[in-house]
This record gives structure tokens, sequence and C-alpha cells, in this order.
């Protein structure tokens, strides 16, 4: 299907992945096992699932790194934008495609902020000017610009992580892959990545892909819960359709609490009329009963 096919729920395909295998070269079996996915323009993709399933070689399918950086047995196709991902250069992908590492470390190498959020801008030739205006732009939505002379190992994990989105961001992708964004961050540090998550995707319509372990705390503003297992994708839908499902249990996934109460209740024949996604949601359903 191609990058333009308008699905049935109405929004634009932005990447389609189709019977994608990819083997490490020193592997016996592939990463990821024939992988079909569609993900539409300004949705919320939560990828979880254990570890070593595949997630974050799914995610270097996605922006490139696989296979123009890693060798590898490679099979099926991913399109981004219309762009055939193993048929273009990453300069070019770069633009379409923005990922932010698991450790905000890998991405944050120069003398002060500001240059580290201009350091991918440089590498497209962009305008002296522009490049100035979209360094700005981004650290003031990312609300740390009054941190963009600090040099950046000083600064705390939070602002590191805000600084490294702060460069992807300053390319202007379609799309922003984001692998465990909040591993490093205290909870509530990590609440506030979420939730700037939640105003990039509604405000400027920013398509996110994330893999996180913590389910319950991207799935308010998750669109979307896709679970892989030994490589393979096993579940793919609406996060309360794929946490009131019986089976993810046994996939690995950390079934948030919520989701595991209304569980065992539906197993002692307790029907909510409601899947709940938040203790509140839950609450709300069991007075109503
Ligand atoms: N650079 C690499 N070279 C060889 N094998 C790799 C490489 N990266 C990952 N693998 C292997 O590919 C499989 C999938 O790894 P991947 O990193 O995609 O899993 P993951 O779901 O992201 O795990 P985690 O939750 O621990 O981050 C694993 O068996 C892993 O050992
Ligand atoms: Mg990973």
């Amino acid at each position: 299907m191609s990058a333009t096919t308008i699905r049935l729920g109405g929004k634009k395909v932005l990447a389609s992945v189709e019977g994608l295998s990819f083997r490490y070269p020193d592997s016996q079996k592939p990463a990821v096992k024939d992988v079909s996915l569609e993900i539409g323009e300004g949705e919320v993709v939560l990828l979880a699932g254990p570890s070593g399933c595949g997630k974050s070689t799914l995610l270097r399918c996605l922006n490139g790194l696989i296979p123009h950086m890693y060798p590898g047995d490679y099979r099926g196709g991913v399109t981004v934008s219309g762009l055939k991902v193993a048929d273009t250069p990453m300069s070019t992908l770069s633009q379409s495609v923005g990922l932010l590492f698991q450790n905000p470390e890998n991405q944050i190498f120069m003398f002060s902020v500001e240059r580290d959020v201009a350091f991918g801008l440089q590498n497209l030739s962009v305008p002296r000017e522009e490049m100035r205006a979209r360094v700005d732009e981004a650290m003031r939505l990312l609300g740390i610009s009054d941190l963009a002379q600090r040099a950046p190992h000083e600064l705390s994990d939070g602002q590191k992580q805000r600084a490294a989105l702060a460069g992807v961001m300053a390319m202007r992708p379609k799309v922003i892959i984001l692998d465990e964004p909040t591993s490093l961050l205290d909870p509530k540090t990590a609440l506030d990545v979420v939730s700037l998550i939640g105003r990039l995707n509604r405000e400027l319509g920013i398509t996110f892909i994330v893999v996180e372990h913590r389910l319950e705390l991207l799935i308010p503003i998750a669109d979307r819960l896709i679970v892989m297992d030994s490589g393979s994708k096993v579940m793919d839908g609406p996060p309360r359709e794929v946490l009131a499902d019986p089976r993810v249990e046994g996939y690995g996934v950390s079934v948030p609490p919520v989701s595991r109460l209304y569980n065992a209740l539906s197993r002692d024949g307790v029907r909510l009329p409601r899947v709940p996604e938040t203790p509140e949601e839950m609450a709300e359903e069991l007075n109503a009963l």
C-alpha cells in the first residue's frame, strides 16, 4: 500500500511496514520477523514487549539506521512519508523521521546546548538564519531556552532528555521515534516528558512511535498499542482492547495495575461496562456497579 493511501479511519498512512524481516550478521534467527503494520498521520503508537523481542531493531528499520548503518539480511519493505527507507539516503530520511535514542548521552556531544540542538541541521546545509530560528523555536518548545549556553554535561538527566528532543524537533520531522524516553528519568520528569509528547502531538500533529516499558505512563496519550514477541508483532490495537485481552500478560508486558484488576474481575465473571484506562476510570466503573 502506498504512503498516500487513505485508510479506513480517514487518516493518511504515514509509515507502512510490509513483510519486514531483519537478521543481524552473526545471529542465527531474525531480530524482526515478518512484521507488517501501518501507522497513520498524527497517531501516538506505543510499542511494547519483552527485552530482546526486537523493538529497537524495528525502530532502526523505521528511521533507516537499518539497512544504511547496520548490515544484515533485510527482507520486505518500509515506507515513511512516501520515501522507501532502503532506497533513501539517511540525510533525506532524517528530515522526516527523528529518532531519540534510549540514552540521551549518545545524542549530546558539543560545548553548549544550543550547538547540540543545531547539530543535525548543520549537516543539512540549512541557511544560517533559518537554523537560528529553528533552534530557538525548538528550545522554546522544550522550555530550555535559558539553558542555551550551558555545557550539556552539566545538565540533569531530564534537561539532557529535553535538549536531545529539541535537537530532533529542530529538524521538524513528521514522525518522532522515541526509544524508552523516560528510562533515566524520575517519575515527575517522566510525566513532564509524556505530557510534552502529548502536546507536540496535539498542537503540531507530529506522529510518535514510542517504546516504553512503563505502559501506564504512555497509555493516557497513546492511540495504539503494538506488542512484539520474539521478533513478531503479536498484538495491535487500541490500548484499552489490547490490555483487556487475556493473552497480553503472557507476553511479558508489564500490564498496568488497572488493567490487571480489570482482567482479574473479568476472569471472575464481573463485566464492567467500559474497559478503564486510569485508576479514576476504574473507580467510576466500580461505583456504577
Ligand atoms: N547490533 C546488534 N548486533 C547483533 N544483534 C543485535 C544487535 N542489536 C540487537 N541485537 C539482537 O537482536 C534481538 C532484538 O534486539 P532489540 O535490541 O531490537 O530488542 P529490544 O526489544 O529493543 O530489547 P530491550 O527491551 O532490551 O531494549 C536481540 O536478540 C538482540 O540480542
Ligand atoms: Mg531496545
